[in-house]
């Protein structure tokens, strides 16, 4: 089986290119590296011959023209690149939209011409500041379409929209994975993400910045139970659906500080400053529906807190 990535190059991507080249699967990842590193799959290419890179942006004539049926068969089509970040949303605000409209829809055609099934991979932020908890998929969210995040926030769900008319128009096996916060190995350290940016300075015993009170919660799901989750959607996802994948185990910012500083055995200390950019309060994704397609969460925070810990050890 032959499989696209879009967004390869980054932390799910890469991660999830190495579980598929794991299975013997053919790997194709593509990725412009605007937020990815080519670090994260020098080692795989090193190591799997059926594995391609090509350092292409999913919004240009280019990326379609490559990858065009006559010239390749793709069986399957993970669709993952967006510029991420949250203060990457004044940043790269340009591109967040570009990549969310004319790369989806780029990436979407492809599929259509390939007759090859789909996961595009929304976010949380579809919801916005959530006015109801937990968050079912059916919810339409709480979202400012001008606020500081919209390029994000309405990026994604303008590829939902997206989604939702190649499945009716084109009737595209096309299915939407609604991702919480992830984190694990090869996440950047440099887009301060909250997990990998305490890891980071908890093992250099500098201070942890806690944005306002810290009181605001997150879930937090581990690499290798959001890949479980992303193969389900893709293997038993019903077409045109919406799957919230993370985890349903709340935790404040300092909470998480709290458990970074402990596992690290850090000297850090906490420092709440005031937020860069608008925040969320809460976040809790309703899961029936992922559970319903066999999927659970086996890696506590705690230990995938320690094993993200082990690798940044290693990789410093
Ligand atoms: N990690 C999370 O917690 C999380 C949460 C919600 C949603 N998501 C979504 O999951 C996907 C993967 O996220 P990630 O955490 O691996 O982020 P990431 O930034 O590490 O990976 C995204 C990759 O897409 C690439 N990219 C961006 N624009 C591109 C373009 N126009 N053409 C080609 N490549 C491009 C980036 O260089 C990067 O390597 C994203 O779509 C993101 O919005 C992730």
């Amino acid at each position: 089986m032959t499989i696209l990535i879009t967004g390869g190059a980054g932390f799910i991507g890469s991660n999830l290119a190495e579980k598929l080249l794991r299975a013997n699967q053919t790997v194709i990842a593509v990725d412009n590296l605007i937020t990815g590193s080519f670090e994260n799959i020098r080692d795989l290419l090193a190591k799997y011959p059926n594995f391609k890179f090509f350092k292409l942006d999913v919004t240009s004539q280019e990326f379609s023209a490559g990858f065009q049926p006559g010239k390749i068969k793709l069986d399957r089509i993970y669709h993952l690149a967006c510029p991420t970040g949250v203060l990457n949303c004044l940043r790269l605000s340009e591109e967040m939209i570009d990549t969310c409209s004319f790369g989806s829809k780029r990436v979407l055609s492809l599929a259509r011409d390939h007759h090859c099934p789909i996961v595009v991979t929304s976010t949380a932020e579809v919801y916005g500041d959530p006015e109801i908890f937990p968050q079912v998929e059916s919810y339409n969210g709480n979202v400012s379409t001008t606020g500081e995040r919209s390029s994000y926030e309405e990026g994604k769900r303008f590829s939902e929209a997206m989604v939702a008319m190649f499945v009716r128009k084109y009737k595209v096996k096309a299915k939407i994975a609604r991702v919480f916060n992830a984190y694990g190995p090869r996440m950047s350290a440099h887009d301060m993400r909250v997990h990998a940016q305490f890891i980071n300075r908890a093992l250099k015993n500098q201070p942890l910045s806690v944005f306002g009170s810290g009181r605001q919660t997150r879930t937090f799901c581990y690499i290798t139970d959001t890949l479980d989750g992303l193969i389900k959607i893709m293997d038993k996802g019903k077409q045109g659906e919406i799957y919230n994948l993370g985890s349903n185990q709340p935790t404040t910012i300092n909470e998480l500080a709290k458990t970074v500083i402990k596992l690290a055995n850090s000297k850090s200390k906490i420092k709440h400053r005031p937020h860069k950019i608008t925040d969320h309060k809460h976040r809790l994704p309703a899961i029936k529906k992922l559970k319903a397609l066999g999927w659970q969460r086996r890696v506590e925070l705690a230990q995938g807190t320690l094993k993200m810990i082990a690798y940044v050890k290693s990789s410093n």
